[in-house]
């Protein structure tokens, strides 16, 4: 899979210290530059070699299972540093040769789950915690955050990524930067950019137009790197509109650094790129991660002029301005022992807030400790913490429902109990033996869901409510099927009909608990249950999360990252998503193989290439623009077990744009939390704009039944402008902007129209 992997040892920098040749230090970069050869400054820009890929990391130089490094040259005092993936937790071997210590990780919960909170100083913090165990188990920089749009709910790492909305991905990128790095650590931003499918990810060509590009696809990048300066950031494996990620000028040099003003490093994703020269001319700094032939090959341009010594310098300048900033270069000693039980404390934390309460009819939740619980669905006795591929993390535990239940007390239905621990038992020796342990998908292979016909029956009189989880896992290297990914099967629908049918008879409740890495079809079923609480996939210790949210310990304060629409057919994008392919059988990633140099760019539809036709209009830019009734659950629906009021909103100016003020009132029964979320309608003008977009967002404190706090949201008026293809500029109209206050996209409840010259 990937390309290049070979074995043969690179022209190893020589392994001596020369008294005649400068150390590295912060200051003296450029005469470091100056000294070396061409051939070690091509050994610091590809990475280390990559042996045998196993499934975890690419490397076993420096930290086991860690994904790569960049070489150290010890002749000059620089140190080796160390890569390793992100973004649910740092993911390295938890095991090593002759070594009885084990080197688990923090699972957190997905980056889909952590945006649901709405909350970026909470992120912040559980970047903080996350960026210690990347210190403390001797990495230098985390391969994360992942920055992607979800485009389509079909994109098999959408768990990895934030929203479908620039801002909202920006923002929350930027706040896990910031938590990582405060650590002296760094950062990747990924996958830079528009890299929205994963069938035929090293070739597929991304067609899209440069508003598009401009508003959607870069424009989360560029709120990230404003607001944060990563250390690094990786680029993508696929093409915008065919030029390589990885070689783009454009992008690279002119946008990143020139307009948006990124100081840092930029890597290629591990084995992504083409031609090695046109990477490094275009402002990609290290090509990741390292073989012989991509070393020849940039040596070889070095040669024959086809990289000027000018282009192949700042990229080495790049890289030591990296270096001379990581705990590696300063000496950090590192302890191999990250405070994991603190950890576990900011996982469950940040996990009950991202917890998203979709229905509550009757006040079906919360569950009283006294009432019994009929727990069903295999799911609820194997909890899937994250997604598959270089986003898994190797954790310590994972706390299923069952476990997260008992641990406060519940009360099980026995029998039901009885009968789902027995059958999981076989279900683990199954999947044991077809799985083959590869660690890069193992956690794909789920437990058949089964159908306790009579426990149902039998349950249904004696408990007094029943809960069941539905399961979703994917991950890197393969998107979604429609049919049995996205779709409820006709065993979990079977399932959900008997449940209901059998406990609704007897005037009980029926709770729906989803446990998925992204969205499901809901309308099909969602009728025939009293309550739908959607949990993603929230980590190790997902099991005590969704259990506190149950018995309303925690009272649910999510909200949607993206839209839920009605039916697949109905995203604006489902006309140019590769649906037809993800059922045949690639091994891994579908990919294209480039023939006599060629890349067969523009054959296949969806395969070859994508195209963004629905431009700007993607998630609820669409839908609330053209398409409200076709939303099942909108951007930034949340329900909560209190309620809330808005009121007094007020629009003032502020240095550079405007302070939205809003007052917030618990007008329910239990204290809660709620979020403000300012959405701006411009003025019809020139280009055509969406019904709103978000602009700002604040998550209120804790507010006890009747305590009210006004919140404040700044939205600057940068942030109204267009990208105008005509004039290729961004622009703001002239006219009155509506500001929104609102719960989620289609709320209406607080308005103030301010005129912008
Ligand atoms: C993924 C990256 C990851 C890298 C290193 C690639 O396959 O796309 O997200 O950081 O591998 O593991």
């Amino acid at each position: 899979m990937f390309i290049g992997l070979i074995a043969a040892a690179m022209i190893a920098a020589t392994p001596q210290t020369d008294g005649d040749v400068p150390q590295l230090r912060e200051d003296n970069i450029a005469e470091v530059v100056a000294a070396m050869t061409p051939e070690e400054k091509c050994t610091l820009i590809i990475g280390g070699k990559a042996k045998n890929f196993n499934g975890i990391g690419h490397t076993n130089i420096g930290v086991p299972g860690a994904a790569g490094v960049i070489n150290g040259i010890p002749r000059y005092g620089i140190p080796t540093v160390v890569l390793a993936d992100g973004p649910a937790g740092l993911r390295i071997s938890p095991t090593r040769e002759n070594d009885e210590k084990t080197y688990y990780c923090t699972g957190y919960p997905i980056a889909t789950m952590l945006s649901s909170t709405w909350n970026l100083e909470l992120v912040e913090e559980t970047g903080k915690s996350m960026g210690n165990e990347v210190l403390e188990y001797g990495v230098d920089v985390l391969l994360a955050p992942g920055a992607n749009i979800h485009r389509n709910p079909l994109c098999g790492r959408n768990f990895e990524y934030y929203s479908e909305d620039p801002y909202l991905t920006g923002m929350m990128a930027a706040a896990m930067i910031n938590g990582i790095e405060s650590n002296g650590v760094g950062t990747s931003l990924k996958h830079f950019a528009v890299n929205n499918q994963e069938l035929n990810r090293l070739t597929n060509n991304s067609i899209l137009s440069e508003r598009t590009l401009r508003e959607i696809y870069l424009r989360n990048f560029e709120i990230a790197v404003k607001e944060s300066q990563p250390w690094t950031i990786m680029t993508s494996y696929n093409f915008i509109n065919g030029e390589h990620a990885a070689e783009s000028h454009r992008i690279l040099t002119d946008i990143l650094r020139g307009e948006w003003g990124f100081e840092g490093a930029v890597m290629t994703d591990w084995g992504g790129g083409y031609d090695d020269a046109a990477i490094v001319r275009a402002g990609n700094e290290m090509i990741q991660p390292g073989s012989d032939a991509r070393y020849m090959n940039l040596l070889n341009a070095v040669n024959d002029g086809t990289l000027s010594m000018e282009d192949l310098d700042r990229a080495v300048t790049r890289i030591l301005e990296l270096v001379v900033k990581t705990p590696k270069f300063k000496g950090y000693v590192h302890s191999n022992t990250p405070d994991l039980e603190a950890h576990a404390k900011v996982c469950k934390k940040v996990a009950d807030e991202g917890v998203v309460l979709l229905k509550n009819n009757g006040n079906a939740l919360p569950v009283s400790k006294a009432q019994q619980i009929a727990l069903f669905g295999t799911t609820s006795y194997d909890f899937i913490a994250g997604g598959t591929g270089s986003g898994n993390v190797n954790r310590p535990y994972v706390v299923d429902l069952m476990s997260g239940l008992s641990n406060l007390e519940f009360n099980l239905e026995p029998e039901v109990d009885a009968f789902y621990k027995e059958y999981m038992a076989d279900e683990k020796i199954r999947r044991t033996r077809i799985d083959g342990k590869n660690p890069w998908t193992i956690d794909r292979e789920r437990a058949i869901e089964v159908i306790p016909v009579e426990l149902i029956e039998k349950s249904a009189q004696t408990a007094d409510v029943a809960v069941v989880t539905i399961g979703r896992v994917f991950g890197e290297g393969k998107d979604r099927n429609l049919y049995y990914s996205y779709l409820l099967s006709d065993r979990e629908q079977e399932l959900l009909d008997r449940i209901s049918d059998a406990f609704h008879a007897e005037g009980k409740k029926v709770v729906v608990v989803l446990n998925v890495g992204g969205y499901v079809e809901m309308c099909s079923w969602q009728d025939k249950v009293d309550a739908i609480l959607l949990c993603w996939q929230p980590g190790q210790e997902g099991g005590n999360t969704v259990a506190s949210v149950l018995c309303g310990e925690v009272n649910p304060s999510g909200h949607l990252p993206s839209t839920m629409s009605v039916s697949y057919e109905l995203e604006p994008t489902a006309g140019n998503f590769p649906i037809l392919y993800t059922d045949k059988p690639f091994n891994y990633s579908f990919y294209r193989q480039i023939k006599g140099k060629k890349l067969p760019m523009n054959t296949v539809k969806d395969i070859d290439y994508t195209l963004y036709e629905e431009g700007i209009f993607m998630g609820y830019r669409y839908f609330n623009t053209y398409a409200p009734k076709d939303v099942a659950y909108p951007f930034g629906f949340g329900l909560s077990y209190t309620t809330f009021k808005f009121d007094d909103m007020s629009v003032e100016p502020a240095e550079g744009g405007w302070n939205v003020k809003v007052t917030v009132t618990n007008t329910g029964k239990v204290a809660g939390k709620d979020v403000v979320q300012v959405y701006v309608k411009a003025p019809k003008g020139e280009l055509e704009k969406p019904e709103r977009e978000l602009k700002g967002f604040a998550k209120t404190p804790l507010l006890d039944p009747g305590q009210s706090c006004e919140v404040s949201v700044y939205v600057s008026k940068e942030s109204l402008a267009s990208f105008n293809e005509a004039t290729n500029a961004w622009e703001i109209d002239n006219g009155k902007y509506t500001f929104v206050a609102a719960q989620h996209s289609m709320d209406n409840s607080q308005k103030v129209k301010v005129k912008v010259e």
